[in-house]
């Protein structure tokens, strides 16, 4: 069987705030074979984000601490390596777009440069070489910030920046044929004028601008998987819908694997082949988002896809769930989402929490998980 390209076994992440523990992640296994869009959805504070930041290396520590799991990536264990080797997996790349592009691009310098920033790590690495400082690529170190651009996470060692010194340097002329791949990128993310938009900074953008330019920036390290955080949440919903169909456009230009995680189902629909449900820190349910669409086999999922607008707009009246989320710091005993749940029993209640385990395979022979002791019966439910 071929070697899944991104495979999570049993991550477990807390934060720790004050006296308390917040169980952000609680044994969330997860497997992505190449070639599939995988989303990831759940409410806010469900542990989304900590997930996707998890994989490449990126929580804070403190607060942050991964209590247990493995994160496999091609084969290799990422959080077994020490952090400082995180970027040495040679001949492979994990990129990410974070759903506020101002916090991830550098506001003092010109997007061109960024981007061929960005190009130059990927070329050094396509060599063979690891930059042993990001100052080595140009001469320059973009980093200023706390949060990480795309090339942080395929890119040398961490640096922790010296913004003194940062300030004193100016980057270097970009040569021709640098400048070339840098404006063939932005063509990739449809941008008109590319020659002029090099030279401007990011606040001289729009939202939707700079969003195209981070995708332009994370996908010119040629990643194999890409990792998009929320990446149109922070849009006007007209942008939003232009920046998702570019990023599906994309999916067939480019051969990246990508992890989107977003609250919203319906978009999930649009953009992947599998979904990963969460509820407070647990992966509910997982599959094929046909599969789980037209026959979900967790009570979660089906309240998800009940409060999709337009499903139940005859009415207009949308149904929700009862009760509120469980606080992170005080998880109920057995199924978490037994004080919601419609179905439940008492086994629920007491039982260990249920393990996500494979069901039988439905009419596409894929896999389908749910973490319900009756899944078979979320079916029976209005
Ligand atoms: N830096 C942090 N310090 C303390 N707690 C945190 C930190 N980051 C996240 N958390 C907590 O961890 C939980 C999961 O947060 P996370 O950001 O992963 O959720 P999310 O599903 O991405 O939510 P959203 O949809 O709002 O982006 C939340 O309860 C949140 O308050
Ligand atoms: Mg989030």
């Amino acid at each position: 069987m071929a070697e899944d390209l991104l495979r999570i076994e049993h991550l477990s992440v807390d934060y720790h705030v004050g006296a308390g523990t917040f169980r952000a992640l609680t044994d969330v296994s997860l497997s992505m074979p190449a070639g599939r869009v995988v989303g990831i959805v759940g409410e806010t504070g469900c542990g989304k984000s900590t997930l996707g930041h998890a994989i490449p290396r990126l929580l804070p520590q403190p607060p942050a601490q991964v209590r247990s799991g493995k994160v496999f990536f091609q084969g290799t264990d990422l959080l077994k390596l020490p952090k400082w080797r995180m970027p040495s997996v040679r001949g492979t790349g994990i990129g990410m777009i974070f759903q506020e592009p101002i916090n991830s691009l550098n506001p003092a310098f010109r997007v061109g440069d960024q981007i061929a920033e960005a190009v130059q790590i990927r070329r050094l690495r396509e060599h063979g070489r690891q930059p042993a400082r990001k100052a080595d690529v140009q001469g320059f170190d973009y980093s200023k910030r706390e949060m990480p651009k795309a090339a942080d996470v395929v890119t040398g060692p961490f640096v922790p920046p010296n913004l003194t010194e940062t300030l004193k340097q100016r980057p270097p002329p970009i040569s021709k044929d640098l400048q070339k791949e840098v404006l063939d990128f932005l063509h990739l993310v449809r941008i008109n004028d590319p020659e002029r938009i090099i030279s401007l900074f990011p606040h001289e953008l729009s939202g939707g601008m700079r969003q195209r330019i981070m995708i332009a920036m994370a996908l010119s390290g040629k990643p194999s998987l890409l990792i998009a955080d929320e990446p149109t949440s922070a849009l006007d919903v007209t942008i939003q819908a232009q920046v998702l169909t570019l990023m599906k456009e994309l999916m067939d230009e480019v051969s990246t694997s990508i992890l989107f995680i977003s609250h919203d189902l319906g978009v999930i629909a649009e953009m992947a082949d599998d979904v990963g449900v969460m509820y407070a820190g647990h992966m509910v349910e997982f599959g094929p988002v046909a599969e789980i669409f037209e026959s979900p086999r967790h009570p979660y999922t089906k309240s998800l896809i009940r409060s999709i607008p337009n499903k139940y707009k005859e009415d207009g009246v949308l149904p929700s769930l009862s009760g509120s989320v469980p606080n992170l710091s005080r998880l109920p005993n057995g199924c978490t989402f037994h004080p919601r749940c419609p179905m439940v029993r008492d086994v629920c209640r007491k039982d260990p929490e249920p393990p996500l385990t494979d069901l039988p395979p439905g009419p596409a022979g894929l896999v389908h998980r749910s973490a319900c002791y009756f899944p078979e019966e979320v079916a029976s439910l209005p």
